[in-house]
């Protein structure tokens, strides 16, 4: 009888050891998922400046939601779109390229070059990453 409660326990002791191990390998792992985390903040900034001309002086947001279709296709949709065909938003929006998305509604959209034909490239680019964080 003895012999088996301590085989129990040398079996549980063991199990418990065990899995002490796994749990000291989750903490190495750690540093390492903050590591690869440092590199999109860069782009977040221009994301986020993105975001605020879609929402601000570039009215977008008026057409344009994030999944689902308005007066625009949705955010979504156009980021799909371009990275498919590797086209270029920032030439769209400069009036330089040809409507890709929904070339039937491009009369309504045009109309907005008059916005987007003033900004920099800067601000074209960070409205094109603000656009293709919603992939
Ligand atoms: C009055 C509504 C309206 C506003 C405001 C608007 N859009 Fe659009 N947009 C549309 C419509 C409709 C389409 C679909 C026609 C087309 O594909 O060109 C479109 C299409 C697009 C496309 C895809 C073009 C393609 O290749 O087909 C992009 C990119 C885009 N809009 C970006 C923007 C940005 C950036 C802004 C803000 C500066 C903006 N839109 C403001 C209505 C709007």
């Amino acid at each position: 009888m003895k012999k088996v409660t301590l085989l129990l326990c040398l079996f549980v002791f063991s199990f418990l050891v065990s899995c002490g191990g796994k749990e000291e390998q989750k903490l190495d792992e750690i540093p390492k998922a903050t590591e690869t985390v440092e590199q999109p903040i860069v782009d977040n900034s221009k994301i986020e400046l993105g975001e605020e001309i879609f929402e601000g002086k570039g009215t977008c947001v008026a057409c344009h939601k994030p999944n689902i279709k308005v007066v625009g296709p949705s955010l979504h949709n156009i980021a799909t779109i371009y990275k498919e065909k590797n086209a270029s938003i920032v030439t769209f929006l400069k009036g330089e390229g040809e409507a890709i998305v929904d070339p039937a509604q491009f009369e309504v959209m045009k109309a907005n070059f008059a916005i987007t034909k003033t900004m920099s490239d800067e601000e074209l680019q960070a409205l094109e990453a603000y656009i293709y964080s919603f992939l």
